[in-house]
């Protein structure tokens, strides 16, 4: 059970690398989201939920925390998903909207690694 957990947690963090990599490339670059973006959000969506259960641990989960990471996580989801619409329309994307999903991402992360 142990070892599956790892294994989520692998599958965790590669959504993570997929999301915030692919909005480093986009900070350097053209600054517009990309499909990549947003699977790589599904996928630690989907991995960070599976981990909010207490399977294959033998301490407490931090609900506190885990509680504001998803809350932070349907921030992100919904600031891609309007403005992904919104540069369908008018090709570009807000700065404000861009800067703030890279930014939500690296908070959640931190929150991951540095509160305990
Ligand atoms: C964009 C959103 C997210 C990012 C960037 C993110 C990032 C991370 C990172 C970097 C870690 C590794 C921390 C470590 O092992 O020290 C982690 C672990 C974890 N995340 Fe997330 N996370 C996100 C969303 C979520 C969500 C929505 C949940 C669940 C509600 C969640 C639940 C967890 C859990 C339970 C762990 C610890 C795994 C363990 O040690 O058993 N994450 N996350």
């Amino acid at each position: 059970m142990e070892i599956l957990r790892h294994a989520v947690v692998l599958v965790h963090l590669v959504g993570f690398a997929v999301l915030f990599g692919a909005w480093v490339v986009e900070a350097i670059g053209q600054r517009r989201f990309t499909r990549i973006m947003s699977w790589g959000m599904v996928i630690a969506a989907v991995a960070g939920i599976a981990l909010a259960a207490p399977w294959g641990i033998s301490y407490e989960l931090n609900y506190v925390k885990l509680g504001t990471k998803l809350v932070i996580l349907l921030v992100i989801g919904a600031l891609l998903g309007i403005g992904t619409a919104r540069q369908r329309k008018n090709g570009s994307v807000a700065p404000a909207l861009f800067w703030s999903v890279g930014i939500l991402t690296f908070v959640n992360a931190a929150l991951a690694v540095l509160w305990r």
